[in-house]
């Protein structure tokens, strides 16, 4: 069971990037998302600390504008693992690869997460590491509950997709770094299209494993979910 599957992670053996380094344009706000206040404390130090907390963690690299690191150096002297920063990229790969080239020699898993999902939880990320650790990559995702259709440019259905086999992909995504830096290194040499992080491991067609996840584990896009965000947590918190 999950249990013993839990124990293979290695204490200390999970370099996680904290992906900060995005403008947060469909929020709208007058700073990154990331940022914003949730019931008073900024979003990205929610899955901060949860991380922080965990056993099998030896290290966060967060991904952001220099000007934000004091956010996070603040704070260091609370937590037990290192803290090590890295400049965000053009697209949200870049921010990946600039992570990467900073995560400890020893590193046994790399655990990439946005920093806009504050609500991950420590149940579900030990799932994810343990399957990531079997597998090579894994990656947290639930199933899709409304019906897809795929639509022309004159926004006609083509077709109705199976939604058995459909799930939405939340983050982290778990991959180990040989594997990782193997499919940048083909995605750059054959300029590929990546949309997260386990896709680059598709096109080394190497399989990847869906760990399910929850619902909960929204990430901020609008100022609507901000909203839903406070509403979670206060009923996690009642
Ligand atoms: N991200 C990043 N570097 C980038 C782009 C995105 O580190 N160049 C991070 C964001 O900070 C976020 C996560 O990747 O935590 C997911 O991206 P998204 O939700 O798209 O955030 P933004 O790009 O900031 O938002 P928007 O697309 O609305 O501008
Ligand atoms: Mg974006």
């Amino acid at each position: 069971g999950d249990q013993i599957n839990e124990e293979i992670v290695k204490h200390k053996s999970v370099s996680v990037l904290l992906l900060a380094g995005g403008k947060g344009k469909r929020m709208g706000a007058n700073m990154p998302k990331q940022y914003l206040p949730l019931l008073g404390q900024p979003i990205a130090l929610y899955s901060f600390y949860t991380f922080a907390q965990m056993i099998q963690v030896k290290e966060i690299i967060v991904v952001c504008d220099p000007s934000y690191r004091d956010i996070f150096q603040d704070v260091s002297h609370k937590i037990n693992v290192d803290l090590k920063f890295a400049l965000p990229g053009k697209e949200r790969q870049d921010s990946v690869f600039n992570g990467l080239q900073s995560i400890d020699v020893n590193s046994e898993l790399v655990c990439v997460h946005d920093s806009a999902r504050p609500l991950v939880s420590a149940v579900d990320i030990r799932k994810v590491l343990s399957d990531g650790w079997q597998n090579g990559a894994a990656v947290l995702g639930v199933p899709v509950k409304a019906t897809i259709k795929e639509a022309n440019c004159e926004s006609f259905v083509v077709k109705t997709l199976d939604r058995k086999t459909l799930w939405e992909m939340q983050t982290p995504q778990i991959i180990k770094p040989a594997l990782l830096r193997k499919g940048f290194e083909l995605v750059n040499r054959e300029g590929l299209e990546v949309t997260d992080d386990v896709s680059i491991v598709e096109h080394l067609k190497h399989p990847v494993y869906i760990t399910e996840g929850s619902y909960t584990n929204i990430k901020v896009t609008t100022p609507d979910d901000l909203l839903l965000a406070e509403r979670i947590l206060n009923i996690n918190a009642e």
